[in-house]
């Protein structure tokens, strides 16, 4: 008798312990729309965790788009994009992308995991080296391990290790240097004047994820090889895309395998994403709300005596001391209805994650900032 595969299945008692104390906080079911206010265990909360930074996966022109699109061409292609097609909306996505973008070309994928995934794994081969900034997103890591070629992970927005680390890769590999625009994690942004700077000095080509930023704030895309951007934050939807030049995404069609074996994007959610785009290019007021809801959520946090990392963002990070006090303090806020992201093990810090969208009052920002003064003590260290 071999090993039982499902014993580690019975030993896993974190989650059960978890929600025996009361205290699990994931796979919550939300009765209404994800922001700004949805229905928890039939409580109305403010969601401060979804990222629809600009406030458009219940805007009803949003819904429109999709809902003609299912009219028109279904519910799904029912296959991948390269055998059983697009629709002229995918087309018309990866132009209007592109442009946005401000590089030549895009490409859709299923999701913006698939498209790190895909692209980072699809590139690189078995000498290669590929390094990953050490606060990269999941996908990131992903695509490394999966291709065969070598991850190497460098110290989180430092240039100077990256290029200790460039320097010491073999001259005979191809080096993809992987960083996100602005990390969903801290809320913090890339240096990337500096990272491309090291790239350009080692001849490395550099991809960044731009998941959180894009259609919220600008990239400056100079310098930069390829970027990965996703629909389920800004674009009110769920996909993803890896824009670059034409040769490159050529390359990727024929050997990403998450493009070739996974069935493509399906039309609903490439017009409500179409319909996101365009409405956020024309109401720049929208990206720009958020993240002055966030700097506001920031000031107030800090002046209750928090001490609160700066972002750029849309996204506030609180780091807390451990995990029962993150816990405590996310029950806290949801009970006075605020819903947030809890970050405990195995991510590297624990903390309470926070994201503004266009869609917050200022009434709810200032209820959100009552609630962590009321609920949240101030890390004494
Ligand atoms: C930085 C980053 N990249 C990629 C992804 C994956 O995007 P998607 O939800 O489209 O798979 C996420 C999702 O949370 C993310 O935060």
């Amino acid at each position: 008798m071999g090993v039982d595969l499902f014993a580690r299945c019975r030993d896993y008692d974190v989650a059960r312990s978890a929600r025996a104390a009361g205290v699990y906080p994931y796979y919550p079911v939300f009765a209404g729309p994800g922001a700004p206010v949805t229905e928890l265990d039939g409580r109305s909360v403010i969601m401060c965790g979804s990222s629809d930074y600009l406030g458009l996966a219940a805007d009803p022109r949003v819904i429109r788009a999709a809902r003609d699109a299912a009219d028109r061409y279904g519910t799904s292609r029912s296959g991948s994009r390269m055998l059983n097609g697009g629709t002229p909306l995918h087309a018309e996505l990866e132009r209007e992308l592109a442009a946005a973008a401000g590089l030549p070309e895009a490409l859709l994928f299923p999701t913006g995991y698939q498209a790190n995934v895909g692209a980072i794994a699809g590139l690189t081969g078995r000498r290669d080296v590929v390094l990953v900034d050490a606060e990269a997103h999941a996908s990131a890591y992903d695509g490394a391990g999966l291709g065969p070629g070598r991850a190497v992970r460098f110290r989180h927005n430092s240039a100077a290790d990256l290029g200790r680390r460039l320097a010491a890769s073999p001259g005979d590999a191809a080096r993809l240097v992987v960083v996100d625009g602005l990390y969903s994690m801290s809320g913090d942004a890339c240096p990337l004047p500096t990272i491309v700077e090291t790239c350009r000095r080692y001849g490395a080509r550099l991809l960044v994820d731009d998941a959180h930023g894009f259609g919220v704030r600008p990239l400056d895309v100079g310098g930069v090889d390829l970027l990965t951007v996703t629909f389920s934050k800004a674009l009110a939807s769920v996909g993803g895309a890896v824009l670059g030049p034409p040769e490159v995404l050529d390359y990727l069609r024929h050997h990403a395998r998450p493009e070739i074996f996974s069935a493509v994007a399906p039309p609903s959610s490439v017009a409500a994403a179409l319909a996101a785009l365009r409405i956020g290019a024309a109401e720049p007021w929208r990206g720009e709300r958020a993240i002055a809801g966030a700097a506001g959520l920031r000031a107030a946090l800090g002046a209750q005596g928090h001490t609160v990392p700066a972002g750029p963002g849309p996204i506030v990070a609180l780091p807390m001391p451990d995990l029962a006090s993150t816990l405590a303090a996310w029950r806290g806020l949801l009970g006075a209805g605020v819903y947030v992201n809890p970050v405990v093990p195995p991510a590297a810090r624990c903390g309470l994650r926070v994201t503004i969208t266009a869609a917050h009052t200022d009434a709810h920002l200032d209820t959100v900032a009552t609630a962590f003064a009321d609920r949240v003590t101030p890390d004494p260290r």
